[in-house]
């Protein structure tokens, strides 16, 4: 039926819209297909909320650095809450009060590029946060990438609450890119707020979301559970291989508990150098430095297991080796 109309569809394909709508009411966060708007991937999600807001961004630091691109290219002024393993809810207070943004970009669910999964006592933490401070928040989710072991409804434990279950304003985006394919270019946002959503509509009518590639997403719909779990089940055994071969060379790396990446801790600020020679041989990591700031994170490598376990191994050799030369030339 899609084809006999014009083809442009405010808000997206409605069977789109509502079956991301049921799974994130399934998912304990009650959902209309009203509040769904489709975008071209996550970042096409997070781009919409960015022009439909002004300010400051509080970003986690370190976060994805695809949302910190897109802050520098609008000149968007980035306030860095620093994130260890946990989220230090006190320090969040302190940064609100003085830097005062006005929208915060999170990723709770298996943050991008630590793996973490922010804890319900953590999110309580945030709770009515965004009608005291005023905040508009953001909750970016890769909560489809668990990687926590047990099977899936028996013995590992359940997630955490959506962001948008403590704190009613805030602004859920997610995405098929991590879960299906990236180059399937379907992002969502929900948003609670009316006007908000009259304003990420004219932008998608602005720049809108190929009809086609919403008609795919509404056909993997029915099948995505499936596909998620082959995909977590293949990631679970890419994370360990990788995380085994790199301990057998004596790197640190905690385990991310989901998501698509390991931040590797290299001993030393030498990720800028590493990177540069891995790049000959196809070792596709990202130093730490993009990633927030500079100083806190040289020590940091980014590297995904979206790869094979063996392309996975010959790359810990790589990296290995390379590390060898940089420390080398460094002592
Ligand atoms: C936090 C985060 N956001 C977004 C994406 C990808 O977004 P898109 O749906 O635009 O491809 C990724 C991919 O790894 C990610 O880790």
């Amino acid at each position: 039926p899609h084809l006999l109309g014009d083809g442009r569809l405010l808000g997206g394909v409605a069977e789109l819209r509502a079956g991301i709508a049921d799974r994130l009411t399934a998912d304990g966060l009650a959902t209309t297909r009203e509040q769904v708007i489709i975008t071209n991937g996550a970042m096409g999600a997070l781009s919409a909320m960015l022009d439909a807001t002004r300010g400051p961004v509080l970003v986690e630091d370190p976060t994805y650095h695809v949302a910190l691109r897109l802050l520098a290219s609008r000149s968007r002024r980035v306030v860095a809450w620093g994130r260890g393993p946990s989220w230090d809810v006190d320090a969040l207070h302190g940064v609100l009060r003085r830097e005062k943004p006005s929208v915060a970009y999170l990723i709770p669910d298996f943050h991008n590029p630590t793996g973490a999964l922010a804890g319900n006592p953590e999110r309580d933490g945030l709770a009515g946060l965004e009608r005291r401070v005023p905040l508009i928040v953001i909750d970016e989710t890769l909560r489809e990438l668990d990687l926590r072991d047990g099977d899936r409804n028996l013995d590992r434990p359940a997630m955490p609450r959506h962001l948008a279950e403590l704190l009613p304003d805030a602004v859920t985006i997610g995405g098929f890119s991590k879960i299906v394919w990236s180059g399937l270019r379907i992002g969502w946002v929900r948003a609670p707020q009316r006007a908000q959503r009259e304003s990420l509509r004219r932008f998608t009518d602005v720049q809108p979301v190929p009809v086609f590639e919403q008609l795919i997403a509404t056909e993997l719909l029915p099948h995505l559970d499936e596909i998620i779990a082959t995909r977590t089940g293949r990631l679970r055994v890419q994370r360990d291989a990788l995380l085994a071969g790199l301990r057998g060379h004596g790197l640190q790396v905690v385990t991310p508990p989901g998501g698509l990446v390991a931040w590797v801790d290299l001993g030393a600020p030498v990720a800028d150098e590493l990177v540069a020679r891995l790049a000959p041989h196809g070792v596709l990591a990202a130093p730490g430095r993009e990633f927030g700031s500079a100083h806190r994170h040289a020590r940091f490598l980014r590297v995904p297991f979206t790869s094979d376990v063996g392309v996975l191994a010959q790359a810990t050799e790589r990296i290995a080796r390379e590390l060898e030369v940089v420390r080398r030339r460094k002592a």
